[in-house]
């Protein structure tokens, strides 16, 4: 086990004139779940790949355990990574797959086999032993995978969205494997992803990049209750935070029709931004009578999840749209008019201009 830091990391790749990896610095506590979140291209892998020697550093120090390993192969690392597309040799059996990196390095016959049991075990692989690739499904061959990284007993494990080419349900379980394992060998973990539902529910802390660099780093509810930017809050959430043109007016906020009473707080930091945007979560908005403080919409879809009811509702005096969530029982159609109050204490100010949250 071990800790992970990145300080100024930067990837450019040959002919490319931007930085694929901008300046990248985060530090990995030792035993921690770091999940790297981001839309497509925005550099997660490209670091992940930093990280595990696969690709050189351009710019910048990526050292384990207090050790600077800019210059060490990637092999002298002690790092498993396991990836999308999981590459097991076709012609071994399960049980082959797994000690083939131990074999290896030489280690001995007994300890192989040991080792190799236990993994097996813990991935529910002991009755596939014998099996070649071939006559396991994708989520037996992910586990295999995942078990030949295990047995290694590496100080820290790589993970490139490992679980992509499972169907839902296989995800959701494989994915609860993986927390429990991550509890019960405690080692540092760097996870890469596009699935914010997999960031969420995985990470101790939660990484999100775009364009090669670092937006926000934080525990995941931290992170989703506290955006810092209007893209972290734009990529967080389904459906993601509203997000809504205002202006001030002495202490109120405009937005459309509504004029919201700010806490003072709030309006001391609106005050000092030209143009602002105000922000809540669909969940925080409470169906009510007409008023002062609630936005007047008109439903234009309704979305009854079961377990909820997602309802998408036009801001009267704007084109802005937004999104409520509702009670399972909600009874709305289109066309419904609905006046809704958010919650002040959980909603957030933007700067329009620079895009940043105020406060
Ligand atoms: N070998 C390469 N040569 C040149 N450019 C590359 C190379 N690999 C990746 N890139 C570019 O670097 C940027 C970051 O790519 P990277 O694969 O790290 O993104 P990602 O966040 O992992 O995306 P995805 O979610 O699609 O896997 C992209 O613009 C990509 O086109
Ligand atoms: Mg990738």
């Amino acid at each position: 086990m071990a800790t992970v830091t990145l300080d100024q990391l930067c990837k450019r790749y040959e002919r490319s004139t931007d930085l694929a990896v901008d300046h990248v610095s985060l530090a990995v506590a030792h035993g921690e779940f770091m999940v790297l979140l981001g839309p497509s291209g925005c550099g997660k892998s490209t670091t992940l790949r930093m990280i595990a020697g696969l690709e050189a550093i351009s710019s910048g120090e990526l050292a384990i355990d207090g050790r600077v390993v800019n210059e060490v192969p990637s092999k002298d690392r002690d790092i498993a990574m396991v990836f999308q597309s999981y590459a097991l040799y076709p012609h071994m059996t399960v049980r082959d797959n797994l000690g083939f990196g131990l074999r290896r390095r030489g280690i001995d016959k007994t300890e192989i086999t040991r080792r190799v049991q236990d993994v097996a075990a813990t991935l529910g692989l002991g009755v596939l032993l014998d099996r070649k690739p071939y006559a396991l499904s994708g989520g037996q061959r992910q586990r295999v995978a995942l078990g030949r990284a295990i047995v290694r007993d590496p100080k820290v494990f790589l993970f490139d969205e490992p679980l992509s080419n499972l169907d839902a349900s296989l995800r959701v379980s494989t994915r609860g494997e993986l927390i429990k394992l991550h509890r019960r060998l405690g080692a540092t973990m760097i996870y890469v992803t596009h699935d914010q539902v997999e960031a969420m529910t995985m990470g101790s802390r939660i990484c999100i990049m775009d364009k090669g660099r670092v937006v926000q780093i934080g525990a995941p509810l931290e992170v989703y209750r506290r955006p810092a930017n209007l893209f972290v809050a734009g990529f967080l959430g389904n459906p993601p935070m509203n997000l809504m043109p205002a202006r001030l007016e002495g202490d109120r906020l405009v937005i459309g029709a509504a004029r919201l009473a700010l806490p003072p707080e709030l309006a001391r930091d609106a005050a000092s931004a030209p143009g602002l945007v105000f922000g809540v979560r669909p969940e925080d908005l409470a169906v009510g009578e007409p008023g002062d403080d609630a936005i007047a919409t008109e439903v234009t879809a309704v979305e009854p999840l079961g377990a909820e009811t997602i309802a998408l509702l036009r801001i009267d005096g704007s084109e802005a749209e937004m999104t409520a969530r509702l009670g399972r029982d909600a009874t709305v159609s289109v066309a419904d008019r609905l006046h809704l109050r958010p919650d002040l204490a959980k909603a957030r100010l933007f700067d329009a201009a620079s895009g940043n949250a105020l406060g």
